[in-house]
């Protein structure tokens, strides 16, 4: 019964937000006058490639098993992939998929994003779960995307380990790409965190093992506030400032006035994690300026999604020449 109200509630904020927030799509959030922007640069079409790819990794999570298995769902599933494993829990909503790409040298980790009531609830639900990490105090994470990525973890960090260490098709080395488009994308960066702290650290992980470093790519897409600026401050620290012996790279795509970036909203306590990437139609994306020096707290760049007035679903739902819908 809780559950059909919240749903309810949840759809029912979800229409009014984009009926209220309705205006023809070629319109842009704020005035094109303050373009270029100060501050924030444009993104080089080698680094656009890149994430375009990570976008279809993404989107592609929201195929069917058959259609995964054997990397067939059109556009969205380019080049030689191989499926190492696919995870699903009905109950709370994690689903994705583990690959490889030989030829890229990359292990893939896609979530997808809430698909059906139960997973809205979870979305919406804001109570905030304390984030253990050592030597921290007072990170604080969205509970429900928590608990759901909790289910999922244990898999695939053993999973990971295990391509990377097998003798047979060994991804020793290989670059860790991690995405997720809208809940996933929340789920993406527990999994960055957890790939760098238990398999990539051993310092933190306190286990021997014999690994290569490896690159961790976090490449999230219309992802929710996951946490406080705490959680935030973390992700900085140990992903975006670290740069020996490999550099990270994190990459938070936002699209025009999306609404989910917007939620849940800020004056729950909740901050975007840093590094914004925000497109604003298929010839303008910026990396935004929202990286701060190791004492500083996290910032969302008013420049960018956080400033925009209007909010919106349509841009929740496709980036780039990339749908994200359950349709492939
Ligand atoms: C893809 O895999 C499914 C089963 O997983 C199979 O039925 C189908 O024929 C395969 N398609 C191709 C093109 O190999
Ligand atoms: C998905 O798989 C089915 C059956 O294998 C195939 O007919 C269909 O073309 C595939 N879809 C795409 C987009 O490739
Ligand atoms: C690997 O990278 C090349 C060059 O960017 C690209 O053309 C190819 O589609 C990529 N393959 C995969 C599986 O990502
Ligand atoms: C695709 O990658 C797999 C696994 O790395 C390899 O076995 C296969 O030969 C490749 N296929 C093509 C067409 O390159
Ligand atoms: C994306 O779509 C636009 C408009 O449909 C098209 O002009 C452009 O060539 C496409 N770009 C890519 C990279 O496919």
């Amino acid at each position: 019964m809780a559950r059909v109200i919240w749903f309810s509630v949840a759809l029912l904020i979800l229409i009014s937000l984009s009926l209220y927030s309705y205006k023809p799509l070629d319109t842009l959030p704020f005035s094109t006058s303050k373009f270029p922007k100060k501050g924030i640069e444009l993104v080089s079409p080698d680094e656009l490639t890149l994430m375009k790819q990570h976008v279809n990794y993404a989107a592609a999570a929201y195929c069917s098993k058959q259609n995964l298995s054997n990397w067939t769902c059109g556009y969205r599933c380019f080049g030689n992939v191989t499926i190492e494993k696919m995870f699903h829990d009905n109950a709370k909503g994690a689903h994705g998929y583990i690959a490889f790409s030989e030829e890229n040298k990359t292990i893939i980790v896609a979530f997808r994003g809430s698909l059906d009531a139960v997973n809205w609830i979870y979305d919406l639900k804001y109570a905030q779960l304390d984030y253990e990490f050592p030597g921290i105090e007072g990170a604080l994470v969205h509970g429900g995307f928590y608990n759901s990525y909790d289910i999922v973890k244990n898999t695939i960090l053993w999973t990971i380990q295990w391509m990377m260490t097998r003798e047979e098709n060994s991804c020793r080395g290989y670059d860790v790409v991690i995405t997720g488009h809208s809940m996933g994308g929340a789920l993406a960066s527990f999994l960055a965190i957890d790939v760098k702290r238990y398999i990539l650290d051993p310092i933190l992980s306190s286990q021997t093992h014999s690994l290569p470093p490896f690159t961790i790519h976090l490449t999230t897409i219309g992802q929710p506030r996951v946490g406080n600026h705490i959680y935030a401050k973390i992700i900085q620290t140990h992903l975006i400032s670290q740069t020996s012996p490999l550099k990270h790279k994190v990459s938070r795509i936002t699209h025009r006035n999306d609404v989910i970036v917007h939620l849940p909203p800020s004056s729950r306590g909740f901050i975007h994690h840093a590094h914004e990437l925000w497109v604003n139609n298929q010839e303008q994306s910026f990396f935004c300026d929202d990286i701060v020096e190791e004492f500083e707290d996290p910032v969302e760049d008013p420049e960018c999604l956080a400033g925009t007035k209007w909010f919106d679903l349509g841009p929740h739902l496709s980036i780039w020449n990339t749908t994200i819908t359950p349709l492939c």
